[in-house]
């Protein structure tokens, strides 16, 4: 995680190293700082905390460089104190790291063995050493990068500059995004597009293992094998880029308001809107007949909505769905079958574990399909298909516009491979894509009721626990409420099928703990109706999120409910109920008086494993 800048400008460069930190700060946000050099000299200025206590730091430590690097930290190795804070310093080169260097412990005992002095607990500062050491012994400053990168072990991206040289940028990646931007005011490097939209009007991104020198007249870059090569130069285009609160408080209420139009630009992406059909903007790689299974693997919020996937596959398509968390996926070293399609989902496309199970599929001959937020990502960029999802930006940490649009993609996919495999009619396939066209139109008017969550919120947060009971896609979405609310306010949630119930968790059944039922009204809804009933006779703390059908026919005594509108049916429904399950954890965040955007510890691109 983490996220690097560099620039190469023509006047002093410290407060668009710090424009384009701040579009960065969703990668980490424990500790700040800046390097520029001053009269050819390296001068830093770090800060631990966000990164208004390096600008409030700045505001009086004043810098004029024109030649500056830049870093806001998600701690790996070290606390994220200002001496562990970014840049880190050797003699006359200074670097901003972004991922973990494993073999650092070895490299760091033999510099110290050659006198070297540390000063942080970071893995990134032997980076710097060895690159002075390189300087010591008489090389340029590119050979003593190239001879650095090939002792590194690990995943990373990099950012150099050097005392005395006011001209020279140098970035390298492996395994962690490195971009290079070009804009009227300079050259610059940057951990993605976001960060350089303001500034660059064309950019190149460096492919894995590649190096880059950059002088703001030239740039050459390099491959693992240090040989030159041409990477390709494309347009940025800064309006597709903005990223304000507009009138909301939090990016992350921009967020889920901007739902109904997000899922919908999606939805008209992947369907014919004027016949009611599925028209997907690409073709199969693979001829969908012939599949013998999917699997799926993503992290967090994504790997909830291959879950809800799932039943969607299994159902319309007839496809038999393996999925697995992408951290253990690979690791469990799963057979894969021939005519397997992976579909891998991740809304930065730059997770570690999710590209590792890509990559792990690759190898296994998978046909392969990644649903993902960012095109020009590393995942993007290694897929056989990219399925986008039109969700724009998405700031706020806790993933909500990105969820939806996964979900919407994913229904399309659903449809279409049925279509493909002769399980759907023309006519069921129209019945099916008029539900999803309807589900925009349902979500807003949801949005519509936000007045009625908060009474509920303000009870919500009085707990230590919660838990989240659903069935059918409803499960899957119970675990992702209760992933919301817990790195959202910091209040222990599970979610669980609402079936399991009996099977242990009954045994936390008090009034402290409040249980919020998701019953939407389907199949399974007098099911979940009696799981519901088993809590009240326990005297549980029940808060119903659904109909008023299903609230009668709950006959308990609700500490809480949310209604959902009844014709929110079918099985769409996790995608407009995914609406008051988000702005549950919202509002109990909020009224908490916590820092919902950033909320502690997190990161919102996790390039480590
Ligand atoms: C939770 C959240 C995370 C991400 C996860 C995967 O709100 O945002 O769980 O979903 O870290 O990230 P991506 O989708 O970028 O691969």
């Amino acid at each position: 995680m983490c996220g690097i800048v560099g620039i190469l400008g023509k006047g002093p460069v410290a407060g668009d190293l710090i424009e384009a930190l701040k579009r960065l700060e969703y990668r980490g946000y424990d500790s700040a700082g800046v390097a520029t050099l001053e009269n050819g000299r390296i001068v830093r200025v770090r800060a631990s905390g966000k990164l208004k206590n390096l600008e409030e730091k700045l505001a009086t430590e004043k810098l004029s460089g024109a030649a500056g690097i830049g870093h806001t930290r998600w701690a790996t190795h070290g606390k994220p104190t200002e001496s562990n804070a970014h840049p880190h310093a050797s003699d006359k080169v200074v670097v901003v790291h972004n991922g973990i260097i494993e073999n650092f412990r070895e490299l760091r005992e033999e510099l110290q063995g050659r006198g070297h002095r540390f000063a942080s607990e970071t893995d990134s500062e032997v980076v710097a050493h060895l690159v002075s050491d390189g300087l010591k012994a008489g090389a340029t400053p590119q050979d003593a990068v190239a001879a650095t990168l090939k002792r590194l072990k690990g995943a990373f991206a990099l950012a150099f500059l050097f005392e005395g040289e006011n001209d020279l940028l140098i970035g390298a990646r492996r395994g962690s995004p490195l971009a290079v931007g070009w804009g009227e005011e300079g050259v610059y490097l940057g951990s993605d597009a976001l960060a350089l939209a303001p500034f660059a009007n064309s950019i190149a991104y460096l492919d894995e293992g590649d190096w880059v020198v950059l002088r703001r007249e030239s740039s050459e870059f390099h491959n693992a094998d240090d040989a030159i090569v041409e990477r390709r130069r494309q347009p940025l285009q800064a309006g597709s880029f903005l990223v304000e609160k507009g009138n909301f408080r939090h990016f992350m209420a921009k967020e889920i308001f901007e739902q109904p139009e997000v899922i919908g630009r999606t939805l008209a992406h992947y369907l014919d809107l004027a016949e009611g059909v599925v028209r997907l903007p690409f073709d199969f790689s693979f001829d969908p007949a012939r599949l013998s299974r999917v699997t799926i693997s993503a992290c967090g919020t994504a790997f909830y909505a291959g879950l809800v996937a799932r039943y969607w596959l299994e159902r319309f398509a007839r496809l038999s769905v393996d999925i697995d968390i992408a951290s253990e996926f690979r690791y469990r070293d799963p057979p894969l079958p021939d005519d397997g399609l992976m579909i891998v989902v991740s809304q930065s496309g730059e997770t570690a574990d999710t590209l590792a199970a890509l990559r792990y599929a690759k190898q296994h001959n998978q046909h392969t399909l990644a649903i993902v937020n960012v095109d020009t990502s590393t995942i993007a960029r290694e897929s056989d298909i990219v399925a986008r999802t039109l969700a724009g930006p998405e700031i706020g940490v806790a993933s909500t516009k990105a969820f939806t649009c996964q979900l919407a993609v994913f229904a399309c996919l659903a449809l279409a491979l049925g279509r493909a495999r002769g399980v759907l009619t023309r006519e069921q396939e129209r019945e099916l894509v008029a539900e999803l066209i309807a589900t925009p139109g349902q979500m807003a008017e949801e949005l519509n009721r936000e007045a009625q969550i908060e009474p509920v919120a303000r009870d919500v947060a009085r707990a230590t626990s919660s838990l989240y009971l659903g069935r059918g896609p409803s499960f899957p979405l119970a675990m992702e409420g209760a992933l919301k609310l817990k790195e959202l306010s910091y209040i222990h949630a599970e979610g669980y099928a609402a079936g399991e119930l009996k099977h242990g968790p009954i045994a936390l059944i008090d009034y402290a703990m409040p249980v919020i039922v998701l019953a939407p009204p389907d199949a399974s809804l007098e099911k979940t109706v009696s799981n519901l009933q088993e809590v009240a006779a326990r005297g549980g703390h029940l808060i119903l999120i659904g109909p008023p059908s299903a609230r009668t026919a709950a006959a308990a005594e609700l500490a809480g409910y949310v209604e959902v509108a009844e014709n929110v049916s079918g099985p769409f429904a996790a995608l407009v109920y995914a609406a008051p399950v988000q702005l549950l954890a919202y509002h109990v965040a909020v009224f908490m008086g916590k820092d919902v955007d950033q909320p502690r510890n997190l990161a919102k691109s996790v390039t480590v494993e």
